[in-house]
């Protein structure tokens, strides 16, 4: 059982409360989330490769790698930025672009317990927030 806390503002709040027990249980997530130390992904514009692409030539020396078991990360870590922007404006692997949309964004996630609930709070600026 898992409960959703959704607070939108110029940026995306999530909260997310985690249990095993019921939410009627006491959830009481972090009144004050500053405190909390915050992590940052980046998440990239995921565009539409297939397996075949993945495993094809065109992915340069990716192919014979990830055929051999490889890790995508163990040549992209890092890429995320640069394989977004990419992505994003079509071409080669979104057939269907979005005008205006954005290749990566930073993902705030933060993480806190008590003896009951494991509380996670993700943390993004929206398309608006970063036009405005
Ligand atoms: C051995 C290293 C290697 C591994 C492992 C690898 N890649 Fe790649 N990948 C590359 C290289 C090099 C390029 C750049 C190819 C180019 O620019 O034409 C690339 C390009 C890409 C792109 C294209 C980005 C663009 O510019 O359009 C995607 C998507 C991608 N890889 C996904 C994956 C995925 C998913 C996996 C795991 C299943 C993976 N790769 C594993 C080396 C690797």
């Amino acid at each position: 059982m898992a409960g959703l806390v959704v607070k939108l503002s110029r940026g995306m709040t999530i909260t997310v409360v985690a249990t095993a027990m019921s939410l009627s249980a006491l959830a009481a997530p972090p009144a004050d989330w500053s405190r909390i130390p915050v992590h940052t992904v980046k998440l990239f514009y995921p565009g539409q490769a297939s397996y075949d692409w993945v495993t094809s030539a065109a992915h340069k020396r990716g192919d014979r790698k990830v055929k051999a078991g490889f890790a995508c990360l163990s040549c992209h870590e890092a890429d995320e930025a640069q394989i977004g922007e990419a992505v994003v404006k079509g071409g080669r692997l979104e057939p269907t672009p979005i005008a205006g949309k954005t290749g990566v964004i930073d993902l705030k996630v933060q993480a806190a317990h008590d003896d009951a609930f494991l509380y996670l709070r993700f943390e993004w600026n929206t398309q608006m927030a970063r036009a405005g």
